[in-house]
């Protein structure tokens, strides 16, 4: 039997004396025999002084291990790493295929029948599933789910869509010192993951229409009771799992699965970082993202939640509308219905529950969308061969057709000394370039997509321009912004070959960025281009790992060694 706690012995030659070592060290902890010969349900715990969007982990494990004794299971509780936002050096994404590493590896290491994972800051649920997929035992997430709503000045406040619309007003002048300070305690009154359609938001909503989590769980407030309850009930489902010895991961993550994801990534006018990590996810199967195949999904599914950036709500005004479940029924025959999820029942048996919210108005009827496309659109031309995304539902609508000259930036430092300068040769009609800022490049693709609208326009009252790079951005932004360039200039990408006073062309209806310069020009500059140095950084250990196997973000920025094939 290798069920429970027989599961992966220690090697030390003798099965018997590995069990026996494990029992007698395990009883050290005050359990029975009879605990001990229960089915095992692992618990991650990422709850970090560091991780403020996992403050209430402590309590969803709480709950989770009632779920799954109840259940007549067993809890183990580990640590994995945990990733914040705002307390990541150089990047989170840098450390997102570490966390998934460490993760999959506890997983295989320790005997456990299912694992709950629970995450949501941005980059842990995907380094989470892309863990649960690889070591392919049944897994349920729970989400940490989003912060509730601030409030300024009669105003609603959330992070992060409202940290830079507010921040940029700062920088314009238009608030003072005491007033961004007052905004600085009210942007994030609880714990939890980012209250609008960042990416924390999109990967809870794609995590539950792939059916990983159960109904609801993208989107009850993180704070609420709701979200204690629905954790004893993923523990009750886990321990389910433990026993029937699925589904697996491997089971649920179908074409469908992955088909409906991106249904609802477009759909929710979810973060452009939701391509990055379901490219990565997919690629732990044997499955694809393939990101014309998305932009075409994205041209017949509508925009239907009406949530920041894109539109005008917060996710408690999602969750009270219906979640994920009445956003699926809505969207009707656009999601196979037949996909399964954890608790053994179909998408159209949890779309059958959805709650009817009479009067709510953040779920929209797709006769009635708040934009008839999707949210992302997937562009190629000379500028982006192997492809680039802009989250046009988030993009000033005249910008979307734009030719403009360029003002390129070498690096992030490059942008970060120069763009504020008085004498920096810049109009509003100008194509802001940031370059060497991928995968490689700054290393680990940071956000600086985001590029800021120099402040001497700012002041001039600009509050939107083309902004192009292979950075990536907070899906909480808003902008007309190309991201994802690929490949990335630090790998002899073409946007390493724009010079300041170049035409660039942004077609969004077109799918095309193009650099107005013609072929034997470019020949001529990519002929002149030297063959980058190893990166100073990439000296030794982890960077030099991440150096050497990152792949580029058409991808899914993932090891080159993990996915499912290998290297
Ligand atoms: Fe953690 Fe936004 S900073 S989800």
């Amino acid at each position: 039997m290798t069920d429970g706690l027989r599961k992966g012995l220690t090697s030390y030659g003798d099965a018997g004396f590995s069990l026996f070592l494990r029992k007698a060290f395990i009883k050290a902890m005050g359990y029975s025999d009879d605990a001990l010969d229960r089915p095992i349900v692992g618990i991650t715990n990422t709850y970090s002084d560091y991780n403020p969007c996992h403050g209430n982990v402590p309590e969803i494990i709480e709950a989770a291990r009632r779920g799954v004794m109840l259940s007549g299971a067993m809890p183990f509780v580990f640590p994995t790493i945990s990733i914040a936002e705002s307390f990541a050096h150089p990047t989170s994404m840098y450390l997102r295929n570490l966390m998934a590493m460490d993760t999959e590896e506890m997983i295989r290491a320790q005997p456990m029948d299912a694992v709950i994972v629970i995450g949501g800051c941005d980059k842990t649920l995907p380094a989470q599933i892309m863990a649960a997929i690889s070591a392919d035992l049944p897994t349920a997430v729970i989400p940490v789910g989003p912060m509730v709503v601030g409030h300024h000045k009669g105003e609603v406040l959330g992070a992060c869509t409202d940290c830079r619309r507010l921040w940029a007003k700062y920088r314009a002048g238009e608030i003072d010192d005491q007033e961004i300070e007052a905004v600085n305690g009210r942007l994030a009154p609880s714990v939890g993951t980012c209250m609008v359609m960042g990416t924390a938001s999109t990967m809870a909503c794609i995590t539950e229409a792939m059916g990983l989590s159960l109904p609801m769980s993208a989107t009850i407030p993180a704070p609420h009771a709701e979200r204690f309850r629905l954790a004893e009930a993923s523990g009750r489902v886990a321990a389910a799992m433990a026993k029937a010895k699925g589904p697996k991961p491997s089971a649920l993550l179908t074409p469908s699965a992955f088909r409906n994801a991106q249904v609802v990534l477009q759909a929710i006018g979810g973060s452009t970082n939701g391509l990055i990590h379901l490219t990565a996810i997919a690629g732990r199967t044997k499955h694809r993202i393939d990101l014309d195949a998305f932009d075409g999904i994205g041209r017949e599914v509508p925009v239907l939640v009406d949530l920041k950036p894109s539109g005008a709500h917060y996710m408690e005004h999602f969750h009270h509308a219906g979640g994920v479940p009445k956003l699926l029924a809505q969207l009707g025959d656009l999601i196979d219905l037949d996909a399964g999820t954890i608790e053994g029942r179909t998408l159209r048996e949890v779309v059958a529950d959805a709650e009817e919210v009479p009067g709510q108005d953040a779920i929209r009827a797709r006769n009635h969308p708040i934009k008839p496309e999707g949210g992302v659109a997937v562009l190629h031309g000379n500028l982006a061969p192997r492809g680039a995304v802009i989250k046009h539902s988030a993009a000033s609508p005249p910008l979307l057709q734009h030719t403009g000259r360029a003002v390129v930036f070498d690096s992030v430092e490059d942008m970060t000394l120069r763009v504020d300068d008085p004498d920096l040769d810049v109009s509003a009609d100008d194509v802001l370039v940031l370059r060497n800022a991928g995968p490689k490049g700054a290393p680990g693709m940071p956000e600086a997509g985001y590029l800021p609208i120099p402040r001497k326009l700012l002041r001039a009252g600009v509050k939107d321009m083309v902004r192009i790079s292979d950075a990536r951005m907070s899906g909480t932004a808003f902008g007309t912004i190309v991201l994802h360039i690929t490949p990335e200039s630090a790998v002899g990408g073409p946007l390493a070959l724009v010079r300041n006073g170049d035409q660039i062309r942004l077609d969004v209806a077109g799918r095309r960025i193009d650099l107005l310069v013609d072929d034997a020009e470019l020949d001529k500059r990519r002929a002149a281009v030297r063959p980058a140095a190893a990166p100073e950084w990439a000296a030794r250990g982890y960077a030099q790992l991440f150096n050497e196997t990152i792949l580029q973000a058409d991808e899914g920025c993932d090891f080159d060694f993990m996915r499912k094939e290998g290297k």
